[in-house]
């Protein structure tokens, strides 16, 4: 509870230091080069840019985010899709979203999270994407925290992300992308998981 009240605090208080105000571009990159049809998710798509970004490109695609006034302000940032927003927990997604999507686009949603719930993320990942599905991630390798800050967000090395996806999972693209947003130039990995069958 105290969890997600943190993150519902931060977007009622504005505090959103991580919103560029559009989507990432490695993602945008890959997408735009790269043909990805179907279901996809975005967890944790807060404001709800890689939603529009999706969207643009035709897959048929979900938003889902624990904070009810980042969905909301998704919503009121994309009226036009204001339906494919939902809020709700990628720990325990509804029933209806298990197992049915295509494809999974990560932007900084796992390093949101401490690292002791990186499990659980991994299970609510399974939980969403069918065999076969894509995990298409910008992941944020290197944050580079100023001393005495622990985050959000919180580090994670390339080790440990090959380790979390170790079993059940291929790698099928994994490079530093050329385009970045200011100042994550460098610190992000473009790698694509394939969930095996
Ligand atoms: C750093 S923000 C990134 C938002 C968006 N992906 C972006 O790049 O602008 C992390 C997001 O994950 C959401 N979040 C954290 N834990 C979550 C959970 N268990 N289920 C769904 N969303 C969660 C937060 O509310 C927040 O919007």
């Amino acid at each position: 509870m105290q969890f997600f009240m943190s993150w519902e605090e931060k977007y009622q208080k504005g505090e959103v230091f991580w919103d560029r105000g559009e989507a990432s571009l490695p993602m945008k990159q890959y997408l735009e080069r790269h043909l990805v049809s179907g279901r996809a998710l975005v967890p944790g798509c807060g404001r709800g840019h890689e939603v529009a970004l999706a969207a643009g490109l035709g897959l048929d695609v979900i938003g889902l985010d624990i904070a009810p006034t980042g969905v909301a302000e998704a919503k009121a940032r994309y009226p036009e899709l204001a339906e494919r927003f939902m809020v709700g927990d990628l720990f325990d997604p509804p029933e209806a979203m298990r197992g049915v999507f295509d494809v999974v686009l990560e932007h900084t949603c796992m390093s949101a999270l401490p690292p002791e719930l990186r499990a659980d993320y991994r299970r609510g990942i399974d939980l969403l994407l069918r065999p076969g599905g894509l995990l298409i991630g910008v992941w944020f390798i290197n944050p580079e925290l100023d001393p005495g800050y622990e985050g959000p967000p919180y580090p994670f090395s390339v080790e440990a992300l090959t380790g979390l996806f170790a079993e059940g999972y291929e790698v099928v693209a994994d490079y530093v992308p050329e385009v970045a947003f200011e100042g994550r130039e460098g610190r992000e990995r473009l790698r694509v998981l394939r969930r095996l069958g």
